[in-house]
């Protein structure tokens, strides 16, 4: 059996690094992902005066607590992160500071008025350019009180949480399906007031205290060797793996699929973590309804992948929110299959995957630079040798020793 370790989390590191800088006194973030947005998020904290000091296995962080950004103006550079653009958007809503937020590449063309008119409904003053970046943050405080969001995304959900905080009043929203809750659990830990009922969370205005924060290691990274591993049938073990339910929808459906997976789950607060077992597996179909696809909103392109080539059709509903990434991931899913020669189709937000298709690549691979995309095909490449993939470097973005990783563990891969 193979032994891999994957980097670690990126959703997790970019909000420690955000709390830390919120927070009043010594953050420590062990086990940091190093990595395109991550170093975004660094130079962001840099600009808002926050100290850093980097260590090779941890960032220590000096908050200075929520208005401790001081008034600005600041503008900020948030790369092509779109996590840490609205993440910093709802932080400074709440901290009294005046900022621009800007961007870069694919995220400049990602939709943020959903965020700004979410942190508008709570009284901030949040502005998107004709619903794009750059977004501009006005000293407002936000008032609270109680909403309901229209779509199940974790970053505007944490960008209300960070909101809060600041608020006049408690602020309390619904989400219509469940999202990976990393922002709730660090609140918990860093002391925050926070009411979590079903799909109901409530948070207290209050400052935050500076603790040790342990990053596990990335699930979405590892999927790219899980569904590789599942592709060539190899038997690989995940060590050290984040094992948040919100993230899990994808190991859950392939295991409904037949794939033989074991999960061991120790604890390694404030985060489930653990090991993930893969082994060789025959795969049927999967009917994947919208409501899981928050769980794997980062994995369903890897899942039509895997289902190409599983015994059956599978659909998979709710799958527009794919539209909204760092690429339009529908096309991109599409545009993946088709050059390995398989045939999928899309139609008013569900895929449909024909099952039982033998790969045959056509041409090299586009990437339209996503990372994820990158990495998918890299998976499929298992089973289609001399596999080329186009602008190779976008894995930098979530992942820079990808490809090293990759052939470590399955002796090619690019
Ligand atoms: C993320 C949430 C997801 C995901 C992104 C990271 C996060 O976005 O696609 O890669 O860190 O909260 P949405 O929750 O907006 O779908």
């Amino acid at each position: 059996m193979k032994i891999y370790t994957p980097p670690p989390d990126k959703s997790i590191t970019i909000r420690a690094l955000l709390l830390g800088a919120a927070a009043i006194g010594r953050t420590v973030v062990r086990n940091p992902l190093r990595s395109r947005d991550t170093e975004a998020a660094m130079s962001c904290l840099k600009k808002l005066g926050v100290k850093t000091k980097v260590f090779k296995d941890r960032i220590e962080i000096s908050g200075a607590g929520p208005a401790g950004f001081g008034p600005g103006p600041f503008r900020l550079d948030a790369g092509e992160s779109g996590t840490l653009a609205r993440l910093l958007a709802g932080l400074l809503a709440g901290s009294g500071a005046r900022a621009v937020i800007t961007g870069r590449g694919t995220l400049r063309r990602r939709p943020m008025e959903p965020l700004a008119a979410a942190l508008r409904a709570a009284g901030a003053d949040v502005r998107s350019a004709r619903g794009r970046l750059p977004l501009k943050v006005n000293p407002v405080r936000p008032r609270g009180g109680t909403l309901k969001l229209s779509t199940a995304s974790a970053q505007i959900k944490s960008a209300l949480l960070l909101a809060g905080l600041g608020a006049a009043a408690p602020l309390s929203f619904g989400e219509s399906a469940p999202s990976r809750d990393h922002t709730e659990r660090l609140l918990g830990r860093m002391g925050a007031r926070l009411r979590v009922s079903g799909r109901r969370s409530t948070v207290y205005p209050g400052a935050l205290k500076g603790r040790t924060i342990n990053i596990p290691g990335d699930l979405s990274s590892a999927a790219f060797f899980i569904a590789a591993a599942l592709l060539s049938g190899l038997a690989l073990k995940i060590k050290g793996v984040g094992l948040n339910p919100g993230r899990l929808g994808f190991v859950r459906t392939l295991r409904k699929m037949g794939a033989r997976i074991t999960v061991a789950q120790r604890i390694y607060a404030p985060e489930p973590a653990g090991d993930i077992t893969v082994r060789p597996s025959a795969l049927r179909a999967a009917r994947v309804p919208a409501r899981d696809i928050p769980s794997m909103i980062d994995e369903a392109p890897l899942l039509a992948l895997l289902a190409a080539r599983a015994r059956g059709a599978t659909v998979i509903r709710g799958a527009e929110e794919l539209r909204k990434k760092e690429s339009d991931r529908v096309q991109s899913t599409l545009a993946l299959l088709a050059s390995l020669g398989a045939k999928a189709s899309y139609r008013n937000g569900t895929l449909t995957i024909p099952g039982g298709q033998e790969f045959k690549p056509l041409k090299t691979v586009e990437t339209f630079k996503d990372h994820r995309v990158a990495m998918a095909a890299a998976a499929a490449s298992v089973v289609c040798p001399g596999l080329k993939i186009k602008n190779p470097g976008c894995v930098d973005k979530s992942y820079p020793g990808f490809f090293r990783d990759f052939r470590r563990t399955f002796a090619g891969g690019r």
